[in-house]
């Protein structure tokens, strides 16, 4: 077969989804490797159901609970080789920067098969972030590096990378262009919380730096409370399981349920998401695909991070790097209530996928050149 698609994570499987169908739909030879990283229902199979997605050919089994980076990745790495060896795909595709991609772009690297990187170019310039040591790694160790946008492409050129490098925007607006009607007919999920349109504000939490570190959690509980009570809209919380165990393992579980204005519950599936963060006043995050999919939605973001790989959001005045302090977040949860949604869509035209698979294809392909 041709092309091998590797996906492992909630993100990954969304972004990669739009690829997986164009692949299928030109009848391309192509399978899934799927490396069991996430593996709980509603950060797995819920995805599989709402993006209908066919099941990956290979499903690893997950490393042991608890694994360190090194031993998730070597227990991923032999996996996936030994699927390599059997399948000699022609290429390897994996996209953004979680242990899977790494994983699976060093495997394939070692078999010298060709690796395309999606979601390439990323720089946050935080060492701290094990994304961060990930996506530079697989940059300097791919053939195709697909840039969702120039300022991605432009941090490729300056590390000197070997592969080729193509502007394609970047696929979650492919999938956020698919299901975005979908998500407004099927979802019923601001009934099911009683909540209105334009009147509530959304959280997500899961970046190592921030919830494995007591006192950045404590800070964002902080300001999680303090925006609650100043704001007076509900505030919606799906919890991420990684973040989910450190509140419990901090005996913070208490505190922050302590306002009845901040809702927690489990993490959506990808339509009552999409429905959720549509409809929202505002969204205060640390995940990388949410401040991408709240500025193609037009929906204010605030980022609760020191610093951001996803630049081109704070050049269109989408998002605001509030860092984890309660004053901060405040000024910029304010900031963002009155903010105008004028700001333009950098993200792509919601034809990377194609521009991808023509790539892999050796077609010659028009790149995606700005809004
Ligand atoms: C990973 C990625 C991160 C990405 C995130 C998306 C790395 C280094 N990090 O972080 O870049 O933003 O996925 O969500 O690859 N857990 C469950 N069920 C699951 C998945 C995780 O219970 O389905 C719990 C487990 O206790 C696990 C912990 O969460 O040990 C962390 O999971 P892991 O996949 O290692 O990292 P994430 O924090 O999810
Ligand atoms: N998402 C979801 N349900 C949730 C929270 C997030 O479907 O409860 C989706 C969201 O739409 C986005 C993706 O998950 O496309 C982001 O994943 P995550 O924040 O876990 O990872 P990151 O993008 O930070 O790597």
């Amino acid at each position: 077969d041709e092309i091998c698609v590797i996906v492992g994570t909630r993100p990954g499987i969304i972004k990669m989804s739009p690829i997986i169908k164009e692949i299928e739909k030109q009848n391309i030879p192509g399978f899934t490797i799927h490396t069991g990283q996430h593996y709980s229902y509603e950060m797995d199979r819920k995805f599989f159901e709402d993006l209908e997605l066919s099941q990956p050919r290979h499903h690893l089994t997950s490393s042991p609970p608890g694994s360190l980076h090194g031993e998730q990745t070597a227990h991923m790495l032999k996996g996936i080789e030994a699927v390599l060896v059997q399948e000699k795909p022609k290429i390897v595709l994996v996209c953004g920067d979680a242990n899977t991609n790494l994983a699976g772009a060093l495997a394939a690297r070692k078999l010298q098969i060709e690796v395309g990187h999606v979601e390439s170019g990323l720089r946050s310039n935080d060492w701290r972030m094990p994304e961060e040591h990930n996506r530079i790694i697989i940059d300097h160790i791919s053939e195709y590096l697909f840039a969702p946008t120039k300022q991605t492409k432009d941090n490729l050129i300056q590390d000197n990378v070997k592969g080729s490098i193509y502007i394609t925007g970047n696929t979650i607006v492919d999938a956020l262009s698919e299901h975005i009607d979908l998500a407004r007919r099927k979802s019923n999920i601001l009934q099911e919380l009683n909540i209105q349109e334009n009147n509530y504000g959304v959280i997500t939490c899961h970046r190592e730096e921030n919830v494995d570190d007591l006192a950045n959690m404590n800070n964002i509980i902080e300001s999680l409370l303090l925006t609650a009570q100043d704001i007076k809209m509900p505030l919606i919380f799906p919890v991420h399981p990684r973040t989910k165990n450190r509140l419990q393992h901090f005996d913070l579980w208490l505190k922050i349920n302590s306002s009845p204005s901040l809702r927690l519950t489990d993490p959506f599936g990808y339509l009552d998401f999409l429905s959720l963060l549509n409809n929202a006043s505002f969204v205060m995050t640390d995940s990388g695909g949410i401040q991408e999919e709240s500025c193609v939605l037009k929906v204010p973001c605030i980022t609760l991070r020191e610093n951001t790989e996803r630049q081109e959001t704070i050049a269109v005045g989408s998002n605001i790097i509030a860092g984890t302090g309660s004053d901060h977040v405040l000024a910029a949860v304010q900031q963002s209530l009155s903010k105008k949604k004028d700001w333009l869509n950098p993200y792509g035209d919601g034809k990377a996928a194609k521009r991808i698979v023509d790539v892999c294809q050796g077609k010659k392909i028009d790149e995606w050149t700005g809004s």
